[in-house]
């Protein structure tokens, strides 16, 4: 299976959930093998993996792959011969060529979005640039439940039946501080890896 993050949005912490989902995945699956393609030309992912190797730690179950448009390409076949509980997690750019290509590779599309109104029309504006009949879903992240604007953000994409993760990733420094290691307390990222799982056995039905 094929998990691409996408935002038209830079900063919706597309990387940083990347990361977590895979330690999240390796958690719950520890035999399995979980590829992140690192698609945007910023290479945050690719520099966080280099990160941790730098440091004498070994990631085990992830590989942190830089990709391009011939890499995503492949990962198409790569996938139809994936154990059964192996996953590709694609970290997408916000633009362009390899924004087109990680969101058609992707058997789902994860939208990251904070939790301010004016980000979720850039959430819809992602998902409406997606390819016909693309299963996906909002995930709310850096989220303030207390505050009005998380409440707004919510009722504004239930109002439009946007699916969502119910699961939503808390504003915390612990998360913002895990660049460059790998991640050990998951936080809802756990949460998300039970739905995500759920999701994608349906699809694969
Ligand atoms: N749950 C969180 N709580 C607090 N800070 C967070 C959280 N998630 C991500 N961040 C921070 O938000 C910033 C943007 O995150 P990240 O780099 O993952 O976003 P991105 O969508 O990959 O950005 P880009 O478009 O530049 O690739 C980073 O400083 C990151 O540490
Ligand atoms: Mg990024």
């Amino acid at each position: 299976m094929i998990v691409t993050l996408a935002n038209a949005k830079g900063g919706v912490a597309k990387t940083t959930s990347a990361m977590f989902l895979a330690a999240a995945w390796v958690r719950r699956y520890p035999t399995a093998q979980v590829t992140v393609l690192d698609a945007d030309p910023q290479s945050s992912a690719s520099l966080w993996a280099d990160l941790i190797v730098e440091q004498g730690e070994q990631w085990r179950g992830v590989d942190v792959q830089a990709a391009n448009l011939s890499t995503l390409r492949r990962a198409r076949t790569q996938a139809a011969s994936q154990g059964a509980r192996d996953i590709v997690i694609v970290d997408a750019p916000p633009q362009g060529a390899l924004l087109a290509q990680s969101m058609s590779v992707a058997d789902f599309v994860m939208i990251p979005t904070s939790d301010t109104p004016l980000d979720v029309q850039q959430a819809w504006a992602t998902a409406s640039a997606l390819p016909a009949g693309t299963p996906y879903a909002v995930l709310l992240v850096r989220a303030e439940p207390h505050t009005r604007a998380y409440r707004a953000t919510v009722q504004a994409l239930d109002e439009q039946h946007t699916p969502r993760f119910d699961t939503t990733v808390l504003k915390r420094q612990e998360i913002k501080q895990a660049m460059g290691h790998i991640p050990q307390k998951l936080y809802e990222y756990t949460g998300v890896v039970g739905e995500l799982v759920g999701v994608l056995d349906q699809l694969h039905q």
